[in-house]
């Protein structure tokens, strides 16, 4: 039996409920039925709506106009119907960023006294302001680590929006937060994880990593009883992330940096003395896919001799940890299943939208020990529950986990493995034809899905020329990047939708020029 076709009915009732409400800011409110009231038609309400009937009585219950911003409904209109069609336009790839200057000239003071309306606001935002950004998500934007939301998750996240949860703690977000746990479920069993193992989502792998490592911190100095000589210290590669660095100097510890062994990986061989000799180091950050080049660190071995050595084991997945989906990655994760925290960006590479960092904790009690606040006016929520708010540097914040929920829920996690093998494959064949190329060297196998080359006989300059070109054209967004303490270029494949055979088309007809141009 087809269990669909039900859902959709109920939809389409409780969707047109929704635009008979917004678009008409020109119509005077009407009543507001009573909640679960009969039909206009006079029908009671079947058993079938009941799923639709708190959305549908939500909605037709108006709220009146505010006394201070009067009817809204205007405003609500325009951005609605905005992001419902833009949600499923194709995006420019074209780098279209103007100068602060320019966009004073063209936008003028939009915050005024008496505010200039919603349309016009509006009309700025979608002729000027947009514009002058660039889509992360264009199928040829290979630069950095992009993005590639599903269109269920862009929409959700307007629903997230309409909801206005606050995800802090249970009592305010239960039913959105058990939502949220369910994905963080999902995403521990990945890293073969125990049941009592929990998360949170925050807005980035910045955040991630700082909360981590503060908790690993404060750990540690629970452990130990009082700070080292010299302070605390933490270990990671030098191919480890910028915000990695970040997060210790915000967190007044040094970091050790340890030598990598020849293909790039940190070692648990390469920490045994290191941590051996400098008691200062209580958590070593092991890499799950580098940004620049996509390598994963030998986790295995880390999680050995950091834990031999007493210190915390965090995995920075931001970018790679989603191939941990992969049918074919995981392997690679080996020993993750032991690590104390972890994170992951799904705005990268498991199709959410901005901003979205998936934070976990093996044994989620030193993380609530570190970062839970507690003030008279807090005293009241229940601690029984766990809150995200106590996992994280943080308090208020929005489910920004849902729309990953729904978009996971709505296509199943099966869609997400064949499309982030998509991804893997995707990578590999481009790196196959730069490989087979005369004028591109390929310089190193991709153990994810970032390919890193270089044009044989390019200056720097000729690099910066050619990027530059593509990226105004719209042509492929490839950026160089340094490798192996030399210049190189770099593509990171996170987009199902991106065709390699475009991508090798292009690097063969605009790179076998001998200057960039
Ligand atoms: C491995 C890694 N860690 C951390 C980050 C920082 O993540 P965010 O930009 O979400 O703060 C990035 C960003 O690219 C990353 O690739």
């Amino acid at each position: 039996m087809n269990g669909d076709a039900p859902d959709r009915a109920r939809f389409r009732r409780a969707h047109a409920t929704m635009l008979d409400v917004i678009p008409d800011p020109a119509q005077p409110l009407s009543p507001s039925p009573a909640p679960g009231a009969a039909a206009p038609d006079g029908a009671a309400p079947s058993a079938e709506d009941s799923a639709f009937s708190r959305a549908s009585d939500a909605l037709q219950r108006h709220r009146e106009p505010s006394e201070i911003w009067g009817d809204e409904r205007e405003a609500v209109s325009l951005a609605l119907r905005w992001a419902a069609s833009h949600t499923t336009v194709a995006t420019d790839p074209k780098t279209t960023a103007r100068s602060a200057e320019e966009l004073q000239a063209a936008v003028g003071d939009t915050i005024t006294e008496d505010g200039i309306g919603a349309a016009r606001a509006m009309a700025l935002f979608d002729e000027v302001l947009l514009p002058a950004t660039r889509s992360s998500e264009d199928p040829m934007n290979l630069a950095y680590i992009p993005a590639a939301p599903t269109r269920a998750a862009v929409a959700f996240d307007t629903v997230v929006s309409a909801a206005n949860v606050f995800g802090g703690i249970w009592e305010n977000g239960a039913g959105a937060i058990f939502a949220e746990n369910q994905v963080l479920r999902w995403l521990s069993d990945l890293l073969g994880w125990p049941t009592d193992s929990a998360g949170v989502f925050v807005s980035g792998g910045t955040q991630g990593n700082l909360s981590a490592l503060a908790t690993a911190r404060d750990h540690a100095l629970r452990e130990r009883g009082r700070r080292p000589e010299g302070g605390w210290a933490l270990a990671c590669a030098s191919t480890a992330h910028s915000s990695v660095s970040s997060a210790a100097r915000l967190l007044d510890m040094d970091v050790v940096t340890v030598p990598v062994d020849d293909r790039g990986h940190l070692t648990g061989t390469a920490l045994e003395q290191l941590l051996a000799e400098d008691p200062r180091i209580c958590a070593v950050v092991a890499s799950g896919g580098t940004t620049n080049a996509g390598i994963i660190d030998d986790i295995a071995s880390v999680v050995e001799v950091a834990h031999r050595h007493g210190a915390w084991v965090h995995v920075d997945g931001a970018y790679g940890g989603a191939a941990l989906a992969s049918r074919t990655a995981r392997e690679r994760f080996a020993g993750i299943e032991q690590a104390d925290s972890f994170i992951v960006d799904p705005h990268k590479w498991l199709f959410a939208p901005y901003d979205c960092c998936a934070l976990l904790y093996r044994d989620p009690r030193p993380a609530a020990a570190a970062h839970s606040q507690h003030a008279a006016y807090l005293d009241s929520i229940d601690r029984g529950e766990s809150n995200p708010s106590d996992l994280a540097a943080h308090l208020s914040r929005r489910t920004r986990g849902l729309p990953l929920w729904y978009s996971l829920a709505t296509h199943g996690t099966a869609a997400y493995a064949a499309a982030v093998d998509r991804c893997l494959d995707s990578a590999r064949t481009v790196a196959e034809a730069i490989a087979a190329s005369e004028h591109l060297e390929l310089l190193m196998e991709p153990e994810l899905s970032v390919v890193v080359f270089r044009r044989t006989g390019w200056t720097p300059a000729e690099y910066r020329r050619w990027s530059q070109r593509l990226a105004r054209e719209g042509t492929l967004l490839c950026l160089p990047t340094a490798f192996r303490g030399e210049i190189a270029l770099r593509l990171a494949f996170v987009n199902p939708a991106t065709d390699p055979d475009a991508v090798i088309a292009v690097l063969e007809s605009t790179m076998r020029e001998a200057d960039g141009s």
